[in-house]
């Protein structure tokens, strides 16, 4: 009996991918039916793809410069699609959005995403956060082994949960703890691979900017950006150019202003007034990923495109096909319907809009709605960029 056994083992398996092709048919041919090509819901298993060495090239030096403006950190936005959007609209840099140290120390799904990256996403910053030096000191190899070379350290998010943790702007009040982590940060990196975005200080009584730049400098960063606001500030009042240039006379190292940066019109206010190395857009660029280019015009003294209903149709439907191409997931999919209305802003119908994105339930749908954008009046109230600050905790 012993000879004859192997054989009824290979039977019962032959046997038990046949019974599951039969009992699996059923659902692919109603699939078909139901969601003809093009049609069909999320694969599931489509996962996002992860390009563990995709930085390859032109990484060694950041571009800065009145005409080279970055993406900000954009927590929630600055994914690849937009930052892919973005480039192709002139941004000359860009950020990822925030990522947590710990998450990448301790792993999670959430983490990997955000470090998702793609050939042409380059020069790329990776900006972390976290508040424990031990955490960076294990974080920063990880990172460098999979061919990131740049990195920023946040130390100006103002979100409750961020400095809850003691991270983001909480650190602006300990900035022994800070300097620290930027020394590990820069031992692992190099000189000239990690920047510091900062705020004035955690308190108005306690506007440490100046001290900590200079300290910074000398630890080797090698670029600061400043949002010239208190933490405790949050977005509240104006941001204070005037402080950015402080910063930039301070010292040798390339300053980067963020903050009220809404049409590229201000963005060269603020290089005139503080005399910084570059700008960075951040909820300007989110209802006008065209600002990059506007800044460049507006430089080089052009007339720039005007911000039509058609050019913003085109930057969502070119958006909307990013997102297939680069992170084709329901999670992606559910943000991008939630992001688009943005492009409308300034424009009637915006509500109706959103309302009809909505109920798109895939890409070929989402599409055609956003196409819809191109044929909405113009608004005469102006942008309100206050209501972007619920998606970031502020
Ligand atoms: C939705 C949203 C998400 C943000 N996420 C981050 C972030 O992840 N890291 C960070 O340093 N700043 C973050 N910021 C702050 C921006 O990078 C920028 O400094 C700030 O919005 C000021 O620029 P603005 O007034 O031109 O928008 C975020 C801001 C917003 C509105």
């Amino acid at each position: 009996m012993a000879p004859g056994r192997p054989q009824s083992l290979v039977s019962k398996a032959a046997l038990s991918i046949l019974f599951a092709g039969f009992l699996s048919t059923p659902f692919f041919l109603l699939r078909e039916i139901f969601f003809p090509k093009g049609q069909q819901p999320f694969d599931e298993r489509r996962v996002p793809t992860y390009f563990p060495t995709a930085m390859h090239t032109n990484t060694t030096t950041l571009p800065f410069g009145p005409d080279a403006p970055w993406l900000a950190p954009l927590a929630g936005y600055s994914d690849l699609p937009f930052r892919t959007l973005c480039r192709q609209y002139g941004a000359a840099c860009a950020v990822t959005e925030m990522v947590s140290v710990k998450g990448l120390v301790y792993g999670g799904f959430g983490t990997e995403r955000l470090l998702l990256t793609a050939g042409p996403d380059t020069p790329l910053v990776v900006q972390l956060f976290g508040a424990e030096p031990e955490i960076y000191e294990r974080a920063m190899p990880l990172l460098l082994e999979r061919g990131f070379t740049h990195f920023d350290l946040n130390a100006g998010c103002s979100v409750r949960k961020v400095n809850k943790s003691g991270s983001g702007s909480a650190l602006m009040s300990r900035p022994a703890l800070l300097l620290k982590i930027v020394e590990t940060m820069v031992k692992a990196a190099g000189p000239g691979r990690v920047g510091v975005k900062m705020r004035l200080g955690f308190t108005p009584g306690e506007e440490n900017f100046l001290d900590l730049g200079r300290a910074l400098e000398d630890l080797g960063a090698g670029w600061l950006t400043l949002h010239p606001r208190t933490a405790k500030q949050l977005f509240g009042g104006q941001a204070r150019w005037e402080a950015i240039g402080e910063l930039a006379q301070a010292v040798g190292v390339p300053v980067l202003a963020s903050g009220d940066l809404f049409t590229a019109e201000d963005a060269a206010r603020c290089l005139s007034v503080s005399g910084c190395a570059g700008v960075m857009f951040a909820r300007g660029a989110l209802t006008d990923p065209m600002i990059f280019q506007r800044l460049k015009d507006v430089l080089a003294g052009r007339e720039s495109a005007p911000r039509t209903a058609e050019s913003l149709a085109e930057a969502a439907l070119t958006h909307i096909r990013l997102c297939q191409e680069l992170d084709p997931t329901p999670r992606a999919f559910r943000a991008l319907r939630a992001f688009l209305p943005r492009y409308a802003k300034g424009f009637t119908g915006i509500r109706a809009l959103r309302q009809a994105l909505i109920t798109c339930r895939n890409w070929d749908e989402l599409t055609a709605m956003a196409a819809h954008i191109a044929h909405l009046a113009a608004d005469a109230a102006p942008i309100d960029h206050a209501d972007m600050l619920q998606d970031c905790g502020a």
